[in-house]
């Protein structure tokens, strides 16, 4: 496994593999890395000849109040469990490569991203398109893998790179779980231990949503202010948003039809944590 803090030495071992014909597959990560990121990564290996895995904690994603400075950081620990996974190349850029001086381009998207975390997160993605895309043209992949934890970032990834006419792939996979259903984040780092405990309640929203649609309920406004009702019963939880929406538009839906997305935020303490699930009313083993 190579480490390339610089981008020159990404392209050069990058055109090398071209050279030889090798599929590239790429995970973009900010590292303090999990078993959901292992699962996209394992995904690549299935799927591309050569691996490239970055890990950047993007300063222009985050809002001036959020978590940037606190964010985990963990190199050693990270760069020892991508070898484990088999990773080709990992890029670890620093700031200053990212963001030269003077640095003045962006990307946004300008639709997805209004909704649901663009409300509460309004400079959220445009730093993500930004950096995913500097990140694209840096690696140049066949295919790039993203996790559905994160439904609206994978998107609005798809979005601009069909806008954009990109020559990549995205695919999606799975959320990955801890084995009491808490959806597995980086920021979970962050939950003392009765929060921990609260941070379920996510988890059990879902639960909840699915066994109403189960039972014949494809009110949305019914099915949200159950959801409310639930999570309002932890005194450590404040609701962010609790959305239902069309699967492609991500805009709000009355009734589900066939299917629909499921958004949540909910602060747990200080900590904002998100989870989604589809729902499909017509689909019940699911
Ligand atoms: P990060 O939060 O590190 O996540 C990297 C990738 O792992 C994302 O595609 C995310 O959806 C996926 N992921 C995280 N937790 C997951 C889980 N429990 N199950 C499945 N996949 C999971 O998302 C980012 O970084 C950044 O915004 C980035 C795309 C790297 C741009 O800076």
């Amino acid at each position: 496994m190579t480490v390339a803090k610089s981008i020159k030495k990404v392209r050069k071992i990058i055109q090398q593999q071209k050279r030889k014909g090798k599929t590239i597959g790429f995970v973009p990560t900010m590292g303090a890395l999990h078993n959901g990121h292992l699962c996209l990564i394992k995904a690549a290996r299935n799927q591309a000849d050569f691996v490239v895995v970055s890990i950047f904690v993007n300063p222009l994603q985050f809002a001036p109040d959020e978590d940037l400075r606190r964010y985990p950081r963990n190199f050693k620990k990270d760069e020892s469990t991508l070898k484990k996974a088999k990773t080709s190349l990992v890029f670890y850029p620093d700031d200053k490569t990212m963001y030269p001086k003077r640095f003045s381009t962006y990307v946004e998207e300008t639709r997805l991203s209004r909704l649901l975390c663009g409300q509460s997160r309004p400079v959220h993605f445009k730093g993500v398109a930004t950096i995913v895309n500097k990140l694209f043209n840096i690696v140049e992949p066949d295919t790039a893998f993203f996790g559905q934890k994160d439904y609206q970032q994978a998107k609005i990834i798809g979005k601009m790179v069909h806008d954009l006419n990109m020559p990549v792939k995205i695919k999606i996979l799975p959320i990955i779980r801890e084995t009491d259903g808490l959806a597995m984040s980086s920021r979970n780092l962050y939950l003392n231990p009765a929060e921990r405990k609260d941070a379920l309640i996510l988890y059990q929203s879902i639960k909840l949503a699915k066994e109403l649609v189960k039972n014949g309920k494809t009110n949305t406004e019914l099915i949200k202010s159950r959801i409310r009702g639930l999570v309002n019963s932890k005194n450590t939880a404040k609701i962010d948003y609790i959305q239902i929406t069309d699967t492609e538009t991500l805009e709000s839906l009355n009734k589900i039809e066939d299917k629909a997305f499921l958004g949540l935020a909910v602060y747990i303490g200080k900590t904002r944590l998100i989870d989604n699930a589809i729902l499909r009313s017509k689909d019940n083993s699911k």
